[in-house]
């Protein structure tokens, strides 16, 4: 994989940890970084040496504190739409990722930062990460899928409370209204919690997987019956080696032996 101006990664074990280095600027992204991050999740699509992906902010003090506000100046009703559908774009690309991403939010996750944080499939935060959706205090709403995805996570009522005041919760708050998975004490933590829920994850069968991601996505896809969804998934499922090997392996008391096929 290529190096980028403002991520880094690294595998290990077949998990890709990519981490957001803009520490200066508490890790904003600004178009440039968003586009990387299209394109390195582009390539997990097809990378068979790739199972899962944490993403990471660089430092103690932020996962990602929002869009960067400096690209803002100038923006007006064309370019913004433009702003919103790109970046709900990528964000789409991570949701509908066939391998399961997961944020590790290490303090701010605010705006864009709470955004990209809800497109991933799982959260898990340290003590000190802060989220929120503080748009409206510079004249504009979320714009990265935020209006629906925090919908989706915590209800309506606490969502439009959320997006309405622009306060700004802690990792416990955002727990308890089931905003993350988990929290942890620290950054060392926050990798092991979310490579443990990985490496758990890899020892299943990886079509089965990617399809359970693809039907729970159904849910909040009014143009799809997920039930439909789920019943065509599952049939893929039973023509599949891997289902073959699963219940040998079951009925065999052994490890099974998953391909991906
Ligand atoms: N875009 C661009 N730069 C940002 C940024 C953003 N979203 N968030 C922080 N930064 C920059 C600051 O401008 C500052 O740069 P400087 O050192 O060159 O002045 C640097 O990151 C550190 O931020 P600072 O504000 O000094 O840190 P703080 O600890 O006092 O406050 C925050 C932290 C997160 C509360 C504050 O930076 C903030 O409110 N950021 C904007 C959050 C936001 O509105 N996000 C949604 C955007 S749509």
């Amino acid at each position: 994989m290529e190096e980028y101006k403002n991520l880094l990664h690294s595998l290990s074990d077949d998990i890709l940890t990519i981490t957001i280095n803009r520490e200066k600027n508490l890790n904003a992204l600004n178009v440039e970084t968003l586009q990387e991050i299209k394109e390195v999740i582009q390539y997990v699509y097809d990378a068979p040496e790739i199972m899962g992906v944490i993403i990471i902010g660089a430092g103690e003090k932020s996962f990602v504190a929002g869009a960067d506000i400096s690209e803002f100046t100038g923006v007006n009703e064309v370019t913004g739409r433009k702003f919103s559908e790109d970046g709900q774009e990528v964000f789409q690309m991570i949701e509908n990722c066939n391998k399961p991403v997961i944020a590790a939010v290490n303090g701010f996750a605010l705006g864009g930062g709470c955004e990209l944080a809800m497109a991933c499939h799982m959260r898990v935060a340290t003590e000190n990460a802060k989220f929120g959706q503080p748009e409206v205090n510079l004249g504009i709403i979320p714009g990265y899928g935020g209006t629906q995805r925090l919908t989706q996570l915590v209800g309506k009522g606490r969502a439009l409370e959320l997006m309405l005041t622009a306060d700004m919760i802690s990792a416990q708050e955002a727990y308890r209204i089931g905003l993350v998975n988990h929290v942890v004490s620290d950054r060392e933590e926050l990798l092991a919690k979310s490579n443990e829920i990985l490496s758990k994850i890899k020892a299943k069968a990886p079509l089965a997987v990617g399809m359970v991601i693809d039907c729970v996505n159904a849910v909040n896809n009014p143009e799809e019956n997920g039930y439909q969804t789920e019943a065509n998934s599952f049939s893929r499922c039973c023509g599949s080696d891997d289902f073959t090997e699963g219940t040998a392996a079951f009925l065999e008391k052994r490890q099974p032996i998953f391909k991906g096929e």
